[in-house]
């Protein structure tokens, strides 16, 4: 299963520890939306998307990157993030984006992980050194490499 990762992470590097995590358990290929086109895309079994939450969504160069491509015919994928807040199903569901414009694209997203990540974005948390300071710790690390695997036996 071929792999490739393609990740923003613009405010502390707390999507890039996840996407190394996920990426040395798949032995996957790491990227910048700006890094890669059709051509590279079409040389991988399964791609995973992702990056911080950006006011409520994914970083948009991704979503460029994604206008940019033809109809994928079921190519796989998945989604991550890190995030200042917590994602509630329904409610504060900052995947569903992305996951929208995948789906209209032809990918089919066969999972997705998010965590906590450290957040020094609202002014007010500033003087704090901020929310989820630490995080990704080493627990959400060992929950992406977790998620990987169970990536790694649907693609058996
Ligand atoms: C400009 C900006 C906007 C953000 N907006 C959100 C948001 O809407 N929801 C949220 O949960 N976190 C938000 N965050 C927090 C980030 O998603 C969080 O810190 C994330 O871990 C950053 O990942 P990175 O270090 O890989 O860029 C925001 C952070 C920044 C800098």
């Amino acid at each position: 299963m071929k792999t490739l990762i393609i990740y923003v992470s613009m405010h502390h590097g707390n999507t890039e520890k996840i996407a190394r995590a996920i990426g040395e358990v798949l032995r996957a290929d790491l990227a910048k939306p700006t890094e890669v086109d059709a051509e590279v895309i079409s040389k991988y079994d399964l791609i995973g998307f992702g990056s911080g939450i950006y006011f409520g969504k994914h970083h948009s160069s991704l979503f460029c990157l994604i206008d940019k491509l033809p109809y994928q015919n079921g190519k796989r994928a998945f989604i991550f993030s890190t995030s200042g807040l917590r994602k509630i199903w329904l409610i504060h569901d900052f995947n569903k984006p992305l996951r929208s414009r995948l789906l209209a694209k032809g990918f089919e997203v066969i999972g997705e992980f998010n965590c906590r990540g450290w957040d020094t974005y609202p002014f007010w948390v500033k003087p704090f050194g901020g929310i989820n300071k630490g995080k990704p710790s080493i627990r959400e690390i060992e929950e992406a490499r977790c998620f990987a695997r169970m990536l790694k036996k649907l693609e058996g």
